[in-house]
């Protein structure tokens, strides 16, 4: 069978390798002649699989143990509210609004106190990172938030702001794993898993020890969210998702047997390049980032008319390039090209990216 090229922004493409593992031993997981789907957490067998996904994941971003690890559920959503109420003791956090998700973390974190915006490009339509507030600007606040990678509107952080010492929290939802980055650089990073580690219902969370020992969550913080009782618990407090867990584990050791973060990184820069040149070189596709702020694994951009890029969307799915709409929200095109898109799949979008302007101009670039 062949698979369509899947330019999904998440659920997205996962690695056929970590498809084809899962499915070899679907059945019989580890000898138990049971799926793991069937398998208690509690089992020594399932101890095995969050253990080795930890500590798979440990190796590939190079977190010290000064960091816990969490896998929760409710998606990234739901640490919008789980962040404040972890970490907002002093009831001030310092946003940078850079997209739709960073919005409505910083409308969710001023639920539990002060979501003070200390930068937004919402008067450009989100089409850049905004400049970045000064160190001073953070001073007194609990900590500063961003949304690193802006999943609807293709862009990205190239420099992370300088917060004075106060920590950083950074949503890495749609650049997870995607390139080298030192964790000690944050004090809280985390990602919805259905773009670049699994499949969706898993968050994984990578929280400095230190922020959680300061001092207790909110009152208001239901048991489930307080990160303090999930680090007791290894992330089973309650049933975790441990078929999700287990994919997660498996994507990690992926990206660990295809070179780690700086083979992604490599890559992804290259299917980036490929794409944006296209874009760069067409009469007919408007890129929306503004240059210094395009991201890496979503790639915006739009034609003249809705209609074309209607028949764009169905003419590419035609030729199995599927995925390609962009967010309801925005509408235009958009090509996530996360981990496991590979450069094949980058080529041929390119390449059905010619014929279409060559069809309804009569150039091609
Ligand atoms: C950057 C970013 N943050 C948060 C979310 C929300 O994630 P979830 O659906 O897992 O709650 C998304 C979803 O696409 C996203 O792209």
């Amino acid at each position: 069978m062949v698979r369509p090229r899947n330019f999904s922004a998440g659920p997205a493409q996962m690695p056929e390798d970590v498809l084809l593992s899962a499915q070899a031993e679907f059945m019989d997981f580890a000898g138990t002649g049971m799926s793991v789907l069937e398998t208690s957490h509690r089992s020594a067998a399932y101890r095995r699989v969050i253990d080795a996904a930890e500590a798979s994941l440990r190796e590939v971003m190079g977190i010290p143990d000064s960091y816990g690890v969490l896998f929760l559920q409710g998606g990234a959503t739901l640490e919008f509210a789980g962040i404040p109420m972890n970490l907002m003791r002093r009831g001030r956090a310092g946003h940078i609004v850079s997209g739709h998700f960073a919005k409505v973390a910083a409308e969710e974190a001023a639920r539990y106190g002060s979501a003070e915006i200390l930068a937004t490009s919402e008067p450009t339509g989100f089409d850049r990172i905004p400049d970045l507030p000064a160190p001073e600007a953070f001073a007194g606040m609990d900590y500063g938030y961003i949304c690193q990678n802006n999943t609807i509107y293709g862009t990205m952080f190239h420099g992370l702001p300088d917060c004075g010492g106060t920590p950083l929290v950074a949503d890495v939802s749609s650049c997870f794993l995607s390139f080298p980055l030192d964790v000690t650089d944050y004090g809280l990073l985390f990602a919805g898993a259905q773009k670049n580690a699994g499949p969706s219902g898993v968050c994984v969370l990578v929280v400095d020890r230190s922020l959680v020992e300061a001092g207790p969550a909110l009152g208001v913080c239901p048991t489930y969210l307080d990160y303090s009782a999930q680090l007791a618990k290894g992330s089973m407090l309650n049933t975790p998702n441990t078929f999700g867990i287990y994919l997660c584990g498996k994507v990690f050791d992926w990206v660990r047997g295809t070179g780690g973060l700086e083979a992604m990184g490599e890559r992804n820069a290259e299917k980036a390049a490929l794409l944006y040149g296209a874009v760069d070189r067409s009469d007919l596709y408007r890129g929306c980032a503004v240059p210094s702020s395009r991201s890496v694994a979503n790639v915006t951009f739009r034609l003249p008319t809705p209609e074309l890029e209607r028949e764009f969307v169905d003419r590419a799915a035609g030729q199995g390039l599927v995925g390609l709409a962009g967010h309801r929200l925005v509408g235009g095109i958009r090509a996530s090209i996360y981990n496991a898109v590979g450069i094949d799949a980058v080529r041929d979008l390119v390449a059905f990216m010619e014929s279409f302007e060559l069809s309804v101009t009569g150039r091609s670039f």
